[in-house]
């Protein structure tokens, strides 16, 4: 997870403001981290990416972070939000359909 963290709070647009990482008796079990997409309006937050540790997984820590992202973003004067994720990962899209997502594109990747 850190290795994560580190990577994508190096780029320049990250956003540790709207960022969030979720920590239980000192330990890092979770993160939400956000970015400014500059191809995205100013209206319009982007989630880059969203992440909890395997033993902590279904326990509501990720619908925790990206609820208390949302609200970081609205606060923000955003009033949509844009993440992306794999059509083969059930597990997120399930959390954000939940959280109230919808698909508004769908993308192929090739590979041979
Ligand atoms: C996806 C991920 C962030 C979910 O974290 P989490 O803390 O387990 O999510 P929550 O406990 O808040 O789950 C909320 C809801 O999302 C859905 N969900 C989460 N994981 C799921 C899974 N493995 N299979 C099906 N649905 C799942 C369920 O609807 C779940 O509610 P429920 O447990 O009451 O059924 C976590 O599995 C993870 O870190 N995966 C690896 C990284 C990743 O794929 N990140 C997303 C990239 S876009």
């Amino acid at each position: 997870m850190e290795k994560w963290v580190d990577w994508l709070s190096s780029s320049p647009t990250f956003r540790p403001d709207l960022s969030y990482i979720a920590n239980i008796n000192n330990r890092n079990i979770g993160f939400i981290a956000t970015d400014n997409d500059p191809a995205l309006p100013d209206t319009h937050g982007f989630i880059i990416q969203v992440g909890v540790i395997p033993e902590w997984r279904r326990r509501g820590i990720a619908s925790m972070l990206t609820t208390r992202c949302l609200e970081a973003l609205h606060a923000d004067g955003k009033y949509g939000v844009i993440l992306h994720v794999n059509q083969n990962n059930p597990g997120a899209i399930g959390l954000y359909e939940r959280l109230g997502f919808k698909t508004v594109r769908t993308r192929g990747a090739f590979e041979k």
